[in-house]
């Protein structure tokens, strides 16, 4: 009798997973040891426990890239705090041995470990402990590669490698060549802070939209293009009054897309620094693939470029062709 109750239980815990679990995905604990809570994988109809909370996470490469392709995994609802509360204590804890251990080991785990973090943003972007956070380890990351600007080509290229989904990597991506262009224009101090950190937070607005849009192989819609212009509004509410960034920033963030929409365009007055972030923002979205097509070649995205800014801007779309040269293509 005890022993039907107990299979009939082991039953009834298992038809009701699906209403308690949710889709993880793995990069989110690739800076874990152990597992932090029961992993389950979909199979054949059916939720399994795949990975047991508190077993060791297999960290060898081929292991890694087999667990991270299939099956997808899920997690239970109550979980997912936990996992990002940890991820937050890592990246406050990478950013501390940053200072302490230079190099571009430590330097590496932090910049990935900002990239995961701000990964999360995108899905809660009104999450002000979280947004703060970011603007903080930004600001050491900066003065970081002020103290040690030989690391920072080296850092970018490194980190493009690891492939983080490219809505999450594109900020970093971005700002950090934003913040290596101004250092060989010898922009440096409040001035550039600002440009980086307009840079980095510019698209956040872009996580009130739907996830899947940016993951579908299809172009999207006319419609869903026309609302996803309002993205760059929608970053300035979100970041105004929540972290310490400058008005000069909102600004740059309002406009930073006003160099390829015309009728932005046509009704905003825009300067240096908005070119600048433009300038990488462009750049570093051509060169990078998307689902629905494949990524440019450098040379087809600065020929792009130089429709756009060779005019306005000679002297600084020359400097950024030197700087993508040098730092990028030049073997
Ligand atoms: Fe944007």
């Amino acid at each position: 009798m005890r022993k039907l109750a107990k299979k009939n239980l082991a039953l009834l815990n298992q038809l009701s997973l699906p209403f308690d679990l949710i889709p993880f995905s793995l990069s989110q604990i690739l800076h874990f040891e152990i597992f932090p809570c029961d992993l389950y994988s979909f199979e054949e109809q059916t939720f399994k426990l795949h990975f047991k909370e508190n077993s060791l996470i297999p960290k060898k490469d081929l292991a890694v890239a087999t667990i991270l392709e299939k099956p997808s995994f899920f997690i239970q609802n109550e979980e997912e705090q936990k996992i990002q509360d940890k991820n937050r204590e890592l990246l406050r804890l990478s950013f501390r041995s940053l200072s302490v251990s230079p190099g571009m080991s430590s330097c590496q785990k932090a910049l990935n470990l900002l990239c995961l973090n701000f990964s999360s943003l995108y899905f809660n972007p009104l999450d002000i402990e979280g947004l703060n956070l970011q603007y903080q380890c930004l600001k050491i990351l900066l003065d970081y590669f002020n103290e040690h600007p030989t690391l920072l080509a080296e850092a970018l290229k490194n980190f493009e490698k690891q492939r983080h989904p490219y809505l999450f990597a594109q900020p970093m991506i971005s700002s950090l060549m934003a913040l290596l262009f101004l250092q060989k224009l010898k922009i440096i101090g409040k001035q550039s802070e600002i440009i980086v950190m307009a840079s980095f937070f510019k698209d956040i607005g872009m996580g009130f939209f739907p996830k899947h849009w940016f993951l579908e192989k299809r172009i999207l819609s006319s419609e869903e293009l026309y609302s996803l212009q309002e993205h760059p509004q929608h970053s300035c509410n979100v970041l105004h009054g929540k972290i310490p960034l400058a008005r000069i920033g909102l600004e740059i963030i309002k406009f930073h897309h006003c160099f390829t929409n015309q009728e932005a365009k046509r009704s905003s007055i825009v300067g240096l620094e908005t070119a600048i972030v433009s300038m990488m923002d462009i750049y570093t979205a051509m060169i990078s693939s998307r689902p629905y097509r494949k990524a440019y070649s450098p040379y087809e995205a600065l020929s792009y470029l130089k429709e756009i800014f060779q005019d306005p801007f000679p002297l600084e779309f020359k400097y950024f062709v030197l700087m993508v040269n040098s730092a990028f293509l030049k073997k």
